[in-house]
């Protein structure tokens, strides 16, 4: 539906681009002519998506853990030396489980916030400070949750994801300076690779929740995609600091608490 040359020779970086919403992004990107960067931990499918995404374009990939910062430089420096620049940069890598809050270690919880909120920081810090800053130039989309009235059966990323949310409106004011603009898309249930590491009952309560969806169905891949290249585009260039929800309205009308009910 957009231009096929939207993003002609722009250059994105899309983290967890190996895997579900990231490398459908990373296609989508790649289908309007933008060069693509996809990193993520796990090296041998991370190759192999880069290998299929090259069939649509100039398709880079590096492992790394968002988590680490010395990894993010690595990452920082492959861009540089590849493209000599960077335009769009899609924090989408992140990850959570589905627990009763008080069931939640102290080691399940710093995983969650570590990989939401600190890697997140430690990618837009390094790829601001390196490209965008010194271009005068960049766009960056985080990729959240609804966590509009909070997140029973997943208190961590609904923390983790608030925090994110609220990161993304300090650096849209402090870095609207440099023409940098920031925005989140917060996905309700998509489905996608994610929702494969669910244990069978939350899977199964999946029915439930799209009957509770006022449109009767869950998200797919596209709907996101879509969301995250307006606000990468110059479609959207007067929004900055905020965030769009790609739900089916689940933010205003869902039943937030069925997987509380149902581990219970
Ligand atoms: N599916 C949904 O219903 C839904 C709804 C709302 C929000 N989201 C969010 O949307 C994003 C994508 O979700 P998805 O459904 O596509 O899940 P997914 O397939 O599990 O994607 C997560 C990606 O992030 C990467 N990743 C995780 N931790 C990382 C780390 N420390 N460093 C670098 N990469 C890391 C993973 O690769 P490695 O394991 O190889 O690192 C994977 O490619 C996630 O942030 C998710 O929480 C999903």
């Amino acid at each position: 539906m957009y231009s096929p040359t939207l993003f002609q020779d722009k250059v994105a970086l899309v983290t967890g681009g190996r895997s579900g919403i990231g490398y459908g992004i990373a296609e989508h990107l790649l289908k309007l002519g933008a060069k693509v960067i996809i990193c993520a931990r796990k090296e041998e499918p991370l190759a192999k998506a880069a290998a299929q995404l090259s069939e649509l374009g100039t398709c880079v990939h590096r492992p790394c853990d968002i988590r680490e910062s010395d990894q993010v430089e690595a990452l920082a420096d492959l861009i540089e030396a590849e493209f000599g620049r960077l335009d769009i940069l899609v924090n989408n890598a992140g990850g959570q489980f589905p627990s009763l809050a008080r069931y939640i270690s102290d080691n399940g919880w710093k995983a969650v916030i570590n990989t939401n909120v600190n890697g997140t920081f430690f990618v837009t810090r390094i790829m601001a400070n390196r490209f965008f800053i010194p271009q005068q130039e960049g766009n960056i989309v985080n990729i959240i949750v609804n966590h509009f009235r909070g997140f029973p059966g997943m208190a961590h990323t609904g923390a983790a994801r608030a925090a994110v949310e609220n990161l993304t409106k300090s650096l849209a004011q402090e870095w609207a300076t440099y023409n940098i603009r920031i925005n989140c898309v917060a996905p309700g249930t998509i489905i996608s690779s994610g929702l494969d590491t669910y244990a069978e009952p939350v899977k199964e309560l999946l029915d439930q929740m799209k009957e509770d969806n006022l449109m009767k169905r869950h998200g797919t891949i596209e709907d996101v995609s879509n969301a995250v290249l307006f606000l990468a585009s110059p479609l959207s260039a007067y929004t900055s600091g905020t965030t769009l929800y790609v739900d089916g309205l689940d933010h205003l009308h869902s039943n937030r608490m069925r997987m509380v009910d149902a581990f219970r």
